[in-house]
């Protein structure tokens, strides 16, 4: 096995923060483990906690038809959250939570190696863009982290009510297919 299915049971069975308590499965990612681009949301919600896949639900569709805009599927990236547990009736993670399971991501992040890393709402801006800036003024920046480069995005879930943001999502996604096919970022 290799070393992300290694994870994957690690964190299937992980008890580090309260999560474990509320959960129906894990949501540990999903994708193609020797994708260029990682996708990194918040936390599962109602349907992801019920199967165990991330974005699965309304937003989960919004982001296929969004990848499919350039040119992407599921086959081609993979997906994962900061937080694998889904948090109560989807509170937001808090900082205990986020410290618990941050590891888990940096871990994925090391065995998929990805080169563009693309963060969808502020928790994951947050924690791999290294920024506190909000979403409006970090969107669509490119941040050079050492060999990667990561992008934030709006959330889907959040463009779903804004129109706007969905409109300045698809400009920010669009830098994609350069980013991947840069020799140097
Ligand atoms: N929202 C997220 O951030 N992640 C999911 O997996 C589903 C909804």
């Amino acid at each position: 096995m290799n070393e992300l299915e290694l994870l994957r049971q690690e964190v299937e069975a992980c008890t580090n923060c309260d999560l474990y308590k509320t959960r129906t499965r894990v949501v540990f990612g999903d994708g193609n483990p020797n994708a260029k681009l990682l996708i990194v949301g918040e936390a599962p919600g109602y349907y992801e906690d019920k199967r165990g896949l991330p974005f699965v639900g309304s937003a989960g569709k919004l982001l296929d038809k969004l990848l499919e805009e350039i040119g992407l599927n599921r086959d081609k990236v993979y997906i994962a959250n900061v937080i694998k547990c889904r948090p109560p009736n989807n509170r937001d993670p808090n900082i205990d939570e986020v410290s618990a399971c941050s590891p888990y991501l940096f871990a994925q992040i090391s065995y998929i190696s990805p080169r563009v890393i693309i963060t969808m709402g502020n928790h994951s801006t947050r924690l791999l863009a290294e920024t506190d800036l909000g979403m409006t003024k970090v969107h669509g920046r490119v941040f050079k982290k050492g060999d990667k480069v990561v992008l934030p995005t709006f959330h889907p879930a959040a463009c779903l009510y804004h129109p706007e943001w969905l409109k300045l999502s698809r400009e920010d996604l669009a830098k994609i297919p350069d980013l991947l096919s840069k020799k140097d970022l």
